[in-house]
């Protein structure tokens, strides 16, 4: 892979089945690109407004139709665009975001079955030729995942889908990473923390971040 120059790489995002690891791993990505210097926006999808974050928790906790939720959380991210990444971008600064349109593919593509075609042109509208400059996908077989969130919370309504749901979430980040290799960087996320974090360290460090 060609070396991508560090003024470059501003616009980075984690992704991932529910349970994969990003969110704990997203703090000390964002720590030490601070330490480096860099001014970072930590943010999260749907989400990252105060409109976006009201929209989340009808996506999260309302029943709604494939076609109601792809429009909701496209909503949701054009004000998260508009109020937060394209003035931080356009100051000079790092956004760090948990989740952003490739979870759209995967989630509501290739895991609800929703016609990618209509994704993509409202991915077009959206976000005007805005693509993240780094995408961390956090890679672990489904049921692995399940079993590190059977503890950790009252699950939404996505962590409440069965196993083949994340079976097809999982293939659609695939495909998603094979369609845009030279962003896309996997982590093995079935291993220890240690090693995980070894892995996210090594890949902004392979960007000079
Ligand atoms: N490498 C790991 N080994 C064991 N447990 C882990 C590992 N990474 C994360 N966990 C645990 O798995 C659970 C889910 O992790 P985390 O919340 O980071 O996932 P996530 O990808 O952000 O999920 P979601 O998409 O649902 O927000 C947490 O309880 C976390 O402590
Ligand atoms: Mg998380």
């Amino acid at each position: 892979m060609p070396p991508v120059s560090t003024t470059e790489c501003r616009f980075i995002t984690v992704e991932g089945i529910d349970g994969a690891g990003k969110s704990t791993h997203v703090t000390a990505m964002v720590e030490r690109l601070r330490a480096r210097g860099r001014e970072v926006v930590h943010t999260r999808e749907p989400g990252g407004t105060a409109l976006a974050e009201a929209l989340r928790e009808l996506i999260l906790h309302r029943p709604m139709d494939a076609l109601t939720e792809a429009l909701l959380i496209f909503a949701a991210r054009r004000d998260h665009l508009r109020q937060v990444i394209e003035p931080a971008l356009a100051r000079g600064a790092t956004v760090v975001c948990d989740r952003f349109t490739d979870a759209t593919f995967a989630y509501q593509g290739a895991g609800r079955g929703f016609d990618t075609a209509v994704l993509a042109q409202l991915e077009a509208w959206v976000q005007e030729g805005r693509h993240p400059d780094l995408t961390l996908w956090f890679d672990v077989p489904p049921a692995v995942a399940a079993q590190r969130l059977a503890h950790a919370r009252v699950p939404d309504r996505f962590e409440q889908e069965p196993q083949r749901f994340f079976e097809r979430v999982a293939e659609g980040y695939r495909e998603r990473a094979r369609a845009h290799p030279q962003r896309f960087v996997m982590i093995h996320s079935d291993a220890p923390l240690e090693a995980v974090r070894a892995q996210v360290e090594a890949a902004l460090a392979a960007r000079g971040l």
